[in-house]
Formats: structure tokens, sequence, C-alpha cells
């Protein structure tokens, strides 16, 4: 499983935000001393700085292709500026690890209005749906902000930082990752709303892959458990482990295709209430939507809109950006239905494929696009796509949300949304783990989401 290489020395309950869910952010947390691994934590602290510096450099390299009026543009509410999410996470680390110093003296005062996210307990903040409009500061004083945090850091780093401290960078490390597949996300949005649908970067077209059918990987049910099992940095939503019965069921071994969601629609799938959830066909009523997002009609074909531009829909590739809504009426009108995410972990937690969540799958400079998976090899949930499970964000049994500021993060949004699970091509390698929930409004079509049926037995 996808548990980072190293056993962190503190127990970090960190708190999962709707962040990749329901917005902007998610993350932090509380954290959870454990004093004699004290010593153990502070020996891996240079590690814990180069890892901090690769992340702090990925989101530069991702921001390298855009513009400062690229990194301006908010194109809906929950879409957020590419240079908020580079100030936002660098506020990150200056308000909970530099202000747990006591000898920070913050870049830019004015600046923890501007990017703190939704903690009400540091502070008043700017208005989310409004972060378009701040044209200053300007990209390239985000980009001074964020190396006079980075400088900071190192010095606080090598200076030597308490456990709750360290436990706390190591949280902004994970937060900063999921902040980088919502610039990618965000990003996306942003450059699809142009009408010259420009791309974000040159990224590969789709491999040639023999399209088959999917094959039913069986479980036989039972009482099984699911969540963190401790060992490696876990959100504090995917905690308290606990027991589960499952009825038997299977899932299926690949993801719904491009060609399957053809097959729907030229079924009349979006015109058949019968298949929809009540809400869900008030929305398709409401909105018009007749396929998945980012796709038109071409003269002679679906054509996609992707990070790398309009493209030909590839049919074996797994069908990407369809809404909760969309993803459980295509499972009732091919008379299966969407796992739970307890099967889902289950089953993923036992896949050989899935012990590596690294490489073919997840972030990708040079595809940022999901792919067909070839056949062969142990089959595989994670990687391509999020999938979307017929669970609803909800605490664990005994969860408890942490105190403090912030605790903020995630029991505040264990309500009317849904859990997703597997990490997509945008997801950075080493951020996924059978055990991660994601969660999103039902009717969210801008993440990289799609699904994978199941069935009873
Ligand atoms: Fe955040």
């Amino acid at each position: 499983m996808p548990t980072p290489t190293e056993q962190p020395a503190v127990v970090v309950r960190a708190r999962a935000q709707p962040g990749l869910g329901g917005g902007d952010d998610r993350s932090v947390l509380t954290v959870q001393t454990a004093p004699p691994l004290l010593d153990a934590q502070t020996s891996r602290t240079p590690a814990l700085a180069a890892r901090l510096a690769e992340t702090r450099r990925l989101t530069d390299v991702l921001a390298e292709p855009l513009s400062p009026e690229d990194q301006t543009i908010q194109s809906m509410p929950d879409v957020s500026p590419t240079k908020w999410h580079r100030a936002h996470t660098t506020w990150f680390f200056e308000t909970f690890v530099l202000g747990s110093t006591g000898t920070h003296r913050p870049f830019e005062p004015a600046y923890g209005y501007l990017f703190n996210s939704y903690y009400e307990t540091v502070g008043p903040r700017h208005p989310r749906a409004e972060r378009g409009l701040l044209s200053r500061p300007g990209a390239a004083e985000i980009g001074a902000y964020r190396r006079h945090v980075d400088e900071a850091m190192a010095r606080a780093l090598d200076g030597g930082l308490g456990p709750d401290a360290l436990a706390l960078v190591e949280l902004g490390i994970h937060h900063e990752q999921q902040h980088q597949e919502l610039l990618l996300m965000d990003i996306k949005h942003v450059l699809s709303v142009n009408p010259l649908r420009p791309a974000y970067r040159r990224i590969a077209g789709p491999p040639t892959v023999a399209e088959r059918a999917p094959r039913w990987i069986e479980h036989p049910g039972g009482l099984v458990e699911v969540g963190h099992a401790g060992g490696g940095f876990a959100f504090d939503n995917e905690s308290p482990r606990h027991r589960v019965h499952l009825e038997p069921f299977a899932v299926a071994d690949r993801l719904v295709s491009c060609r399957d969601w053809m097959a729907f629609i030229d079924d009349g799938g979006y015109r058949t209430p019968q298949l929809w959830l009540s809400e869900g066909w008030a929305t398709v009523s409401n909105t018009g939507w007749d396929a998945p997002l980012y796709w038109r009609r071409g003269d002679h074909a679906w054509e996609v809109f992707t990070l790398g531009g309009i493209r030909p829909v590839d049919p074996a590739e797994p069908v990407c950006h369809v809404s909760y809504f969309e993803a459980d009426a295509f499972a009732r009108w091919a008379d299966a239905r969407l796992p739970t995410e307890a099967e889902w972990e289950t089953v993923a937690s036992t896949q050989p494929g899935d012990e590596v969540t690294e490489g073919d799958g997840f972030l990708d400079l040079d595809h940022l696009h999901p792919r067909a998976v070839p056949a062969g090899g142990p089959p595989r949930l994670s990687g391509q796509v999020w999938q979307w499970t017929s669970s609803a964000y909800l605490p664990y049994p005994r969860f408890r949300p942490p105190l403090g500021a912030v605790g903020e993060y995630n029991g505040k949004f264990m309500v009317n949304q849904h859990v997703l699970r597997g990490g997509s091509c945008v997801t950075p390698v080493g951020h996924h783990r059978p055990t991660y929930r994601n969660f999103f409004p039902p009717s969210a079509r801008w993440p990289f989401a799609g699904l994978r049926l199941a069935t009873d037995r």
C-alpha cells in the first residue's frame, strides 16, 4: 500500500477538508505528540526538509507554464486561481509552523486575510467566490512570498522544531500535494472556458490499447476491517479503523470507459428520468447536461478538452469528469451499482496491483489525462480517475474531531458529499493510499472523477 516510507514519530491527526473535496483545501489538523519518539522524529528532520523542498518545487513546476493572467482567473466559485493556491499553501506553513515558533514576522500581515481558506478560529478571510478579483498581489509577489517562507522554513527546520511543529510540516506537505491536484483541476476549468481552448502544456496522445470487457472481482463478504491501520501518514478522516459487515459482492476489474459512456448516451441515458435520482434528474433538466464535462460533439465524433488541448475521445480510456448523479444513473442503466467505500477499500487492500501507487495512473506531466490500461498483470483499483462510491461522506465510528483551530478541518464538512476512492492522473505520486477518502458534492464534475461498477452476489 502507498503508505509513506517514513513512519512518523508523532501521531498526526490531520483533518482532510473538502479540499479536493468541497473546495480549496483540505487539511489541517491537530497534532497528538508521542514524546518518547521525539528523538526519532528529530533525527529524520533532514529527510522531512528534503521532502518539503521537493513538494514546494513541484508546485512551482506546475505553475511554470502559466502566465500571471492565467494564474489570476477564477472561472467559477469552486475554482481558485493558481496564484491563490501558491499563496495559500505558503500561508499554511507560515501560519501553523512558523507562527508556532514565536519569532517569525509575517511576510505581509494582510495575507492572513487573503489566503486563509476557512479557518474561523484563525481570523476573518476574503470571500472564496471573490478570489478571482485579486489582481494584486501579483504572481511575482506570490513568488517572493513563497521564497521568503521557504527560506524561513529551512532555517526553522535546521534550527530544530518540536514534535508538534514537525507533525505540522508533515501535514503541510500533504496539504500542498492536495492543492497541486486542485491547481490542475482548476486551471483545466479556467482554460476550458476560453474560446481559444488553450493547452496547459503538451501531453502525450492516448496509447493504443485493445479494449476488453470487464471481469468481476468476487468477494465473499463477511466481517472486514477498514480505515487507516497506523504507520505512516493519514488524514484523520481515515480513522478510526473499524469493523464493517459486507454482503457477498463483486467489483469490476476495470473502470467504466468512454465507449461504455457513449452507449449510455446513445441509449438515451441523459433523457430517461427513471435512471436518475430525483435531485440528479433536476440537475440534468436545469443544466442541460448530455455528456461528461469537457466533451463536445465534433464533426465526426466526440471530442474532449484536456490539459493538452482538444482531441478526439479515445473510446478505450476511462470516462472522466462525471458527477455522482451521472455515475449513479449509469450504474443503474448498466444493471449494476456503485461500490460502497468499504467494498472498494476491502478489495483494493488485497490486490497486489494496488501495493504500488506510484507511476502509471498518477501525476505525470507528460500525460495529465486518464489512459486505458493494457490487460495483464494483477487487477489494480487505484489510479487514472477518482471513483465515485455510493457512500455518503460521514465520520467513521468513534471519530472525534481534533481540538484547536486546525480541528475545523474535517468534521464540519461531513454532510452532503460523497466519497471517492482511488486517486487520479493528477494526484501527486505517493499521495494516495487505499484508505484515502476524497469527497465532493454529488453534482461536482470538475474533479478527475469516473466510476467502477459493483454488483451483489
Ligand atoms: Fe488548503
